[in-house]
């Protein structure tokens, strides 16, 4: 994985983006979290892998500041279910250009069988809020906005979650998705 460059998309604490510098990747982790983002830096520091990572405080739902094919992957793990279709559609489009061909990316989003789906307020079809917002994927509707890309492996999970860290545990219904961009993706712009 020598020189693989890889973009950990909305990274939280970082947990996965120490792991892929401890893997030999050129890690480039956004979030725009301030909290997060600094929470990301101590464990970088504590795992001394300041030298594979590159942090970024950036809003993804703005355009991405990286030129054209510079990804070998983009990973995104549970960070691209909070937006409207709209928004959606941008980033997924960013996440296109921004990947080499046939580059990687894996997705974490939740899906319409989650057990929240359809509470707190409905704002469009699949989209609700209810403390924040929560984008629902189905199936069918996470392909689409692959279009330029090869889809690899789809599975729908379920995991135990501490919602709130209540006491009740419920489960987490998601997809993961595995994709590589085609060549010449650009012309299935969303
Ligand atoms: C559930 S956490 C997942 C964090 C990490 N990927 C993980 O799996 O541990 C979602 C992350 O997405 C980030 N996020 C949400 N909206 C974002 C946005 N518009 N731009 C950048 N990051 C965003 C949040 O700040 C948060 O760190």
């Amino acid at each position: 994985m020598k020189g693989k460059k890889i973009l950990d998309l909305g990274c939280g604490g970082g947990k996965d983006s120490v792991l892929f510098a401890k893997n030999g990747f050129e890690v480039v982790s956004l979030d725009f979290s301030e909290k997060a983002i600094n929470f990301c830096k101590e464990n970088i520091i504590r795992n001394n892998v300041q030298r594979s990572i590159h942090i970024i405080l950036h809003d993804m739902t703005k355009p991405l500041k990286f030129d054209d094919r510079t990804f070998d992957t983009v990973y995104a793990h549970l960070s691209l279910h909070y937006f409207d279709d709209r928004t959606t559609t941008k980033i997924f489009n960013e996440i296109r250009r921004i990947l080499k061909v046939s580059g990687l990316l894996f997705v974490n989003v939740k899906s319409t069988d989650d057990p929240l789906y359809g509470k707190g307020k409905k704002l469009e079809k699949d989209v609700f809020e209810l403390g924040h917002i929560r984008h629902f994927f189905s199936r069918e509707y996470l392909i689409n906005k692959l279009k330029g890309f090869e889809i690899l492996y789809i599975k729908q999970t379920r995991e135990k979650t501490d919602y709130a860290k209540k006491t009740i545990s419920k489960e987490s219904v998601f997809w993961q998705l595995i994709g590589r961009k085609l060549d010449h993706s650009h012309i299935f712009k969303l």
